[in-house]
């Protein structure tokens, strides 16, 4: 069963695969299961003593003072080894496999991790945190458990029925056949549910619905307030009834399936006597006198004996059903290690840039996957420059692709074609790490961490003084919101009565890019969150932080675009206009005509609050 492959590929079977993750550790791995396979012969001596106490007993009977008392003691201590052996060899048994499987769920973490830091962050995006941090947590625990405890149980379950079978041969081999006739039609039985191919994938798609089942219910859960909000069922809520819907269908084909063979199975290993008592009868029938009483003695004592086979095959039924579990979350786990990795420059070739202009020449991108045909362009041709220390505000429809230029310069993507440059060097040929500390990213979405204001500001640079992130808070206008919570700086994000208003978590934002002083600054419509009395407050901060800097600025709001050095209009992925506000104004072209519109929407009076950055953007 151990060979059956998982999804796993590489042509390794999915046992191999998870032992593998043990490292140097697999030794451990192997010795676990030797001790368990020990323990669970351990199991059968009590067994073997007490049939030869009563073979003598039976010898004597009814002269009992002819018992040889020694030998009864000895077999009495042999019971009593057997029973300790069995306990305590299992015990070290799962010392050895604990401490292999932690060693795996470390290493496995660790390589994920990695591989996490070495993958597109868009990509990593579009898999969704959420289900990476599940495969953390549950497959890598799956994992771990797997080896922890299945692995030494599985060497027990195949050894106890081979165990029983020799004691039954040793004994009397026609006994012996009878039970081996037993074992062999309950396997055939499994067999014959798991080899159908088309019920085992039916099994494994029953576990997937199972998770995406799980996934809606949560999703719907938590989105409870807008479903409310717009009085909706859950039947209306579409992936959910959807979910559930595949997962009854499915369940009930592999429930109906098993229906006939699951009952065949258990009335099989469970009545295994029945096998060995037409044997018995059959045998007995023509022996007399003398022979009979060891005969019957046997006899008798085989038809305890063998029910303990049900024990040691129900185990291997469960065997393979964990079998499939954990191939899911092989498989799991490989979708993510199987994203493939930026080609990063190789040692030696790698680059650092000494100015920080930005420039994109010609790039087109595509978020369809590698070299598939046909897939939209997001970027189509794109060329733009941003001088050292300036201001690039682009500006443009909703999905005219201004976040993908943005997300092309931290290189969350590779482009399909053209080059990005920072100081002339394509960002293909500077090492990631080099990269993250030449631009900074600041979003409408700040996420907050569940730790104190200090820790969520010093995540930027976490060599910075106390004093370093104090003063970068006061430079984002932080300083005094965040003196006034309960305990200051070190105020925990989250904790009960803590809370923070879109502004203010805007400006720890910011406090946070100012911290990590990074040369060039994209802002993805980070301007558009503020609420009009912290306006004044948050216009100070970002002026703070672009100073000096190379700037790219995605901005709903044209009077924060007026400023820039520079305008890009982008328009379904290529550049519309270019230029100065008062030469775009003048050009009367796109940029002048959203100007108008957004003048308009100013003077009905709104304050100075766009009425729906949208349109405007
Ligand atoms: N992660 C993604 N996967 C696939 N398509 C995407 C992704 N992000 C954006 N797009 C598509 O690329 C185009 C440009 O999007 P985007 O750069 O976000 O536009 P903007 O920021 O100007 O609103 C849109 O058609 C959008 O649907
Ligand atoms: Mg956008």
């Amino acid at each position: 069963m151990a060979k059956r492959k998982g999804g796993a590929g590489k042509g390794e079977s999915w046992a191999a695969r998870v032992i593998g993750f043990t490292g140097g550790g697999r030794w451990l791995i192997y010795l676990s299961m030797a001790l368990s396979a020990l323990s669970s012969a351990c199991s059968f001596v009590p067994f073997v003593a007490v049939y030869l106490v009563v073979a003598d007993v039976v010898a004597v009977y009814p002269d009992f003072a002819a018992l040889d008392a020694a030998r009864m003691a000895g077999l009495g201590w042999m019971a009593l080894g057997g029973v300790a052996g069995n306990i305590g060899l299992y015990l070290a048994a799962l010392l050895c496999a604990h401490s292999a499987a932690f060693d795996a769920e470390y290493n496995l973490k660790l390589q994920i991790v990695e591989h996490l830091g070495r993958i597109p962050l868009g990509r990593l995006e579009a898999l969704g945190t959420g289900r990476v941090g599940k495969v953390m947590d549950e497959s890598v625990g799956a994992i771990e458990g797997f080896l922890a405890h299945s692995l030494p149980d599985m060497a027990a379950a195949f050894t106890a029925p081979v165990a029983i079978v020799v004691l039954l041969f040793v004994f009397d081999w026609r006994f012996g056949l009878a039970a081996v006739a037993c074992v062999v039609a309950a396997f055939g039985v499994e067999a014959a549910g798991f080899s159908n191919k088309a019920i085992t994938d039916k099994m494994r798609r029953h576990l997937v619905n199972q998770e995406r089942m799980t996934n809606a219910t949560v999703e719907y859960v938590r989105g409870m307030p807008v479903v409310k909000a717009f009085g909706q069922t859950a039947e209306s809520f579409g992936r959910l009834s959807a979910a559930v819907r595949a997962y009854t269908d499915l369940a009930l084909d592999v429930a109906l399936f098993w229906q006939s063979l699951m009952p065949a199975f258990t009335a099989i290993i469970n009545n295994a006597y029945l096998f060995v008592l037409p044997v018995g009868i059959a045998l007995g029938a023509g022996l007399t006198g003398g022979a009979f009483r060891p005969f019957a003695l046997d006899f008798i004592f085989y038809l305890l004996f063998v029910p303990s086979i049900a024990g040691a095959l129900n185990k291997m039924m469960y065997i393979s059903e964990d079998s499939m579990i954990i191939s899911s979350h092989l498989s799991r786990i490989d979708e993510v290690l199987g994203i493939p990795a930026l080609p990063a420059p190789g040692p030696g070739a790698a680059r650092v840039p000494e100015r920080f202009d930005v420039e994109l020449d010609g790039v087109s991108f595509s978020y369809g996957a590698e070299g598939e045909k046909g897939a939209p362009l997001a970027l189509d041709g794109v060329s733009l420059t941003v001088p050292e220390g300036t201001t690039c505000a682009l500006v443009g429809p909703s999905g005219a692709g201004k976040s993908t230029v943005a997300s092309l310069v931290a290189r969350f993507w590779d482009v399909s074609s053209g080059a990005v440059r920072i100081g002339g060097i394509d960002v293909r040929d500077i090492d990631p790490d080099v990269l993250m500390g030449c631009v900074s990213l600041v979003f409408q979405d700040v996420h907050l961490f569940r730790a104190s204001m200090l820790e969520n500001i010093r995540m930027a640079r976490p060599d910075a003084t106390r004093e370093e992130v104090v003063e970068a808070a006061r430079a984002a206008q932080a300083d005094a919101f965040i003196r006034a919570l309960p305990q200051g700086y070190d105020t925990v994000y989250g904790s009960e009565g803590v809370h923070l208003s879109g502004g203010e978590a805007q400006r720890v934002s910011i406090a946070r890019a100012i911290l990590a002083d990074r040369p060039i600054v994209v802002l993805d419509e980070a301007t558009a969150f503020s609420d009009p009395e912290n306006e004044h407050l948050i216009q100070k901060a970002f002026e703070r932080l672009m100073a000096g800097r190379t700037v790219i600025m995605i901005a709903h709001r044209l009077s924060t675009v007026a400023g820039a050095d520079q305008i890009v209009v982008i328009d379904g992925g290529r550049v519309a206009e270019r230029g100065r506000h008062e030469d775009l104004l003048a050009a009367r072209g796109t940029y002048a005509r959203m100007w108008e519109r957004y003048a308009q929407a100013l003077s009905w009076g709104i304050g100075s609050e766009a009425p729906n950055g949208r349109e405007v953007a």
